[in-house]
């Protein structure tokens, strides 16, 4: 085992890591323990985290937040607020905004300012904030398989489940893939049902000149902290609708349309001031956060492309992309180790990959009960759910972190039998609790 603190010295480089593309100074390095779990000291001497905030200038930053001091207007539609609104607008081509305390609370809105009721149509693979936003309004969420290439809706199945409760359907612009295209927009239209989009993963992201509108009738944003944008904790609805825009505007603010006068069913999901000026100033930052986002992304492809069972997933590179996950799938027939266990493996490295979104909200509460044969009816969400891996992006991860995080993958997997023996043996408390080994899935090496 590595002794904490201690991290192992540079060894050369690796570009291509593959049974047959090791130069032999490497296959060298490479016979010798260097996996943390077999004896090895760890890779890193500092937790590799997924979604560590990426800090816009500090200076403009407090320059702002003293504005904002200075001012005394700390909430309640203050400048920046609607100048963060006016610039989010723009850059999501859409012709409202309304900026929000978070995207749970914009997702709520946006389902009660559409009139969302009986059921609603939205996938069981993303953050369990989009099928909560549902439930908390009085919706039933009715869970629909995805894709497996881009894990949005399979709209197939989007159109098996449609019924005479169906009001609307939720999809999820999944990894800043789009879920918008034209038979899901059909779809919509035929059936006179609400489009709504959770966009929590894709600001910023573009599609093709004839690809159709990712806002539907809304989408919502995220802006949290772990977002490539964010403004502490934010979000905001975007739409064409100005009906749907102001009495959204109503919504957010209690409902109040004057001093006494309360127009509207409503609650408090305004934007802060404070949150305002990270957001102004993260947006200025946009281009370079995206910019190295996705050299990351291609140094992650260089260095994964060999090794066997661990599956980048592929980006249109033509339009403008945020990069901000780097979703992985293990394929444990191929890899001879399982997610889990590969995820384990990196722990002991201090590298916190993470599994998302496992199990899928259909097996979480209080939807487990909900429909029992849905484990049977998502058979791609069951799968994808046991194989996707996130590792570490943003302007936290340089691409020789990235390199030799990727090197540590490729050890791990190189050593799979000794390393799913040693797990197993484990008792380290830096070990996620995952369930019992022995139901996962069989592995045959
Ligand atoms: C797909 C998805 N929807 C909704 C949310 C909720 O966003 P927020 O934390 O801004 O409420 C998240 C958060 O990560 C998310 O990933």
């Amino acid at each position: 085992m590595g002794v904490p603190g201690q991290v192992r010295p540079p060894g050369p480089e690796i570009e291509t890591i593959g049974p047959n593309t090791v130069s032999s100074s490497i296959a060298t390095t490479l016979q010798r323990p260097d996996v943390a779990l077999l004896g090895a000291t760890p890779a890193f001497e500092h937790t590799l985290h997924v979604g560590r905030p990426n800090m816009p200038d500090r200076q403009a930053f407090l320059t702002r937040i003293n504005q904002v001091l200075d001012s005394g207007r700390l909430s309640n539609w203050g400048p920046f607020v609607q100048e963060f609104e006016d610039r989010v607008a723009e850059i999501s081509g859409a012709k409202h905004c309304i900026a929000t305390c978070n995207a749970t609370i914009g997702l709520e809105l946006a389902i009660s300012g559409l009139g969302m009721s009986g059921d609603v149509i939205v996938p069981s693979f993303t953050f369990i904030a989009t099928v909560h936003a549902l439930w908390l309004q009085g919706v039933r969420p009715v869970f629909c398989d995805i894709d497996p290439v881009t894990h949005c809706l399979d709209i197939d199945c989007v159109e098996a489940a449609i019924t005479s409760r169906t009001t609307g359907i939720l999809g999820v612009h999944l990894w800043g893939n789009s879920c918008a295209n034209q038979r899901l927009h059909d779809l919509a239209k035929k059936y006179e049902l609400k489009l709504l989009f959770d966009a929590a993963h894709s600001f910023g992201c573009e599609t093709g000149p004839n690809h159709p509108s990712h806002l539907g009738d809304a989408a919502v944003y995220s802006f949290h902290a772990t977002k490539c944008i964010h403004s502490f904790e934010g979000g905001a609805i975007v739409t064409n609708d100005r009906e749907l825009a102001d009495r959204l505007r109503l919504m957010v603010n209690f409902g109040f349309a004057g001093e006494d006068i309360v127009a509207h069913l409503g609650i408090n999901g305004k934007m802060n001031e404070a949150s305002a000026a990270m957001g102004l100033t993260s947006l200025e930052a946009m281009d370079q956060f995206f910019d190295h986002n996705r050299a990351n992304y291609a140094t992650y492809a260089a260095a994964l492309a060999d090794v066997p069972g661990v599956t980048l997933m592929p980006r249109e590179t033509n339009h403008k992309h945020n990069f901000q996950y780097i979703v992985t799938e293990v394929d444990p027939t191929k890899a001879g180790l399982t997610r889990d266990e590969l995820i384990s493996a990196l722990r002991l490295e201090n590298v916190y990959a993470r599994r998302y979104f496992y199990p899928g909200c259909h097996r979480m509460q209080p939807y487990a009960g909900l429909n029992p044969r849905a484990g049977y009816t998502l058979p791609v969400t069951e799968a994808v759910a046991e194989r996707v891996m996130v590792l570490p992006t943003g302007m936290a991860m340089s691409g020789h972190e990235i390199k030799r995080l990727c090197a540590c993958i490729a050890s791990i997997v190189r050593q799979a039998p000794a390393v799913r023996a040693a797990i197993h043996e484990c008792k380290d408390p830096r070990l996620p609790p995952f369930p019992a080994w022995e139901a996962r899935t069989r592995v045959n090496h």
